[in-house]
């Protein structure tokens, strides 16, 4: 029996659920060759909120990242997580951005793609998916698992079908939310086993508790991999720490072999790191909260609407909101709790409450309702698709999101140029998604601050101020109405 091997998450994944994502490069090279030495299937490195947060707060170019890590870690493949058509932002881009995007980030050194999209609509994946292939890469397609109506054992396996069929060589369970039990993972690996014969990957979070013992019900169910991260960069709101999961595995056939002293020094050089990341981390990371399997909203989201909900002055309501939130879903067709919709259907259920049902119907949530998302996993609930097509004056997409998109590289390389910025493959895709921040990085530099490290409070001064609210990987500002005046709403993203 092949042992279940493991993918490494310390460098994505890990330090974007435990600390913002705000891990430097400067201060991954040292512990990348050790854990390149360490046997490891895939290092999970870039993607996610990585980018953002590299051009935005630590004055990074992100593809350097990549080449930095492959200088210094060559043995073992690096990974991505890509969003899809969204690539690693939050709006749909044009295919040959996408292309691009792809063709670069091969080129710097990624080797596996993991490639999802949140509704599950393979129309959002087919591009990149293809693009990967014709890079040579790994295409590892992502099933979005989320539990509703609309998201049985049979709509997942029939999804890793298709994801085969359009190329992909691999298939991953994405559990961003933690929410996945060991006997249904033990169920969809099986069956992606047998229906697609592809290796499967299980990538969940510790957030309610529930991954470590979901990986070993993977690992007998005949999972490929399972994706595990290193203390203090472990467990909580992230995956599962490498050394707890192989004591989890002592005895069992598949239990693959790994050299815990080298183990325990990365956990003391992770744990310097996790100092040093101070302003970023927080406690309610690191603790293991099964509210998320109660209100059946990811963690992420949870803590955040909280803030949210006091901002507005409707901490009472809470209870209402959450009892809201299901209601919410069944009429955007069963959308999954994932960034972005969740923050979507969160503001939404916040206004149903406030104003009433549907009387308050915010711009972004008649987007899902008119498939500007992509397909929901079941048909919107007719009246409230009425109202946004009767509000927004427009008729449900029955297309491809994309394909309303016009190819863009040419004319972003060329405002490129007249910016006076490079004209770089590498250029262009940035710009794509972060203009704003990308001409930042490259014309003032050493005008990139963390406000959240800088507002740190002095470890040896007097605590004056209540702290502020942590930071998170990735804020999102959304326009809302609130008591007839337009309000913005701080949203965090669920890794
Ligand atoms: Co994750």
């Amino acid at each position: 029996m092949k042992p279940v091997a493991f993918h490494n998450t310390v460098l994505r994944d890990g330090h974007q659920s435990m600390a913002a994502t705000r891990m430097k490069t400067s201060q991954m090279l040292s512990a990348a060759p050790i854990l390149d030495a360490m046997g490891f299937r895939m290092l999970e490195t870039w993607g996610g909120a990585t980018i953002d947060t590299s051009l935005r707060f630590l004055g990074e170019q992100p593809f350097d990242r990549v080449r930095a890590l492959r200088k210094v870690a060559p043995k073992t493949p690096q990974g991505m997580l890509l969003r899809g058509q969204n690539i690693v932002q939050y709006k749909c881009f044009p295919d040959d951005v996408v292309e691009l995007f792809v063709k670069c980030t091969a080129e710097a050194g990624i080797e596996v793609f993991r490639i999802f999209d949140g509704l599950n609509d393979p129309r959002n994946l087919a591009p990149a998916i293809a693009a990967v292939k014709k890079a040579g890469k790994t295409a590892r397609g992502e099933i979005c698992y989320t539990t509703s109506p609309a998201h049985t054992p049979e709509a997942f396996l029939r999804f890793s079908e298709e994801l085969k069929d359009m190329g992909c060589v691999e298939i991953g369970i994405k559990d961003m939310s933690g929410v996945i039990t060991p006997r249904v993972a033990a169920e969809l690996v099986a069956g992606i086993i047998k229906r697609t014969g592809l290796p499967v990957t299980l990538h969940s979070h510790e957030t309610a508790g529930l991954a470590a013992a979901s990986y070993v019900a993977a690992t007998d169910a005949g999972a490929t991999a399972i994706e595990t991260s290193i203390s203090p960069f472990a467990n909580g709101t992230s995956q599962p720490d490498t050394l707890r999961m192989l004591a989890l595995l002592d005895g069992n056939p598949r239990q693959p072999s790994f050299d815990r002293k080298k183990l325990a020094e990365l956990r003391e050089y992770f744990t310097k790191v996790y100092k040093e990341l101070d302003a970023f981390t927080s406690p309610a990371n690191e603790t293991v909260d099964s509210d998320t399997l109660v209100y059946q909203v990811p963690g992420g989201m949870l803590s955040n609407f909280r803030v949210q909900l006091k901002d507005m002055g409707m901490s009472e309501r809470i209870d209402e909101v959450l009892a809201e939130i299901p209601r919410v879903r069944e009429c955007l067709g069963w959308a999954p709790l994932v960034t972005p919709i969740s923050q979507i259907v969160g503001t939404q259920a916040m206004l149903n409450v406030k104003f009433g049902r549907w009387k308050n119907f915010s711009p972004a949530a008649m987007d899902i309702a008119l498939g500007n998302y992509g397909r929901t996993p079941a048909p919107v609930d007719r009246e409230v698709l009425a109202l946004a097509e009767k509000n927004t004056g427009k008729s449900p997409m029955s297309s491809r999101p994309a394909d309303s998109l016009k190819p863009n590289v040419d004319n972003l390389r060329k405002q490129l140029a007249e910016k006076g910025l490079p004209t770089t493959d590498e250029a262009v895709v940035l710009f794509a998604m972060f203009p704003m921040e990308y001409e930042k990085l490259i014309k003032k530099p050493e005008a990139i601050q963390d406000p959240a490290a800088a507002a740190k409070p002095s470890a040896t001064g007097p605590a004056s101020a209540p702290p502020a609210p942590r930071p998170t990987g990735r804020h999102q500002r959304l326009q809302i109405t609130v008591n007839g005046r337009r309000a913005e709403a701080l949203v965090e993203e669920i890794p």
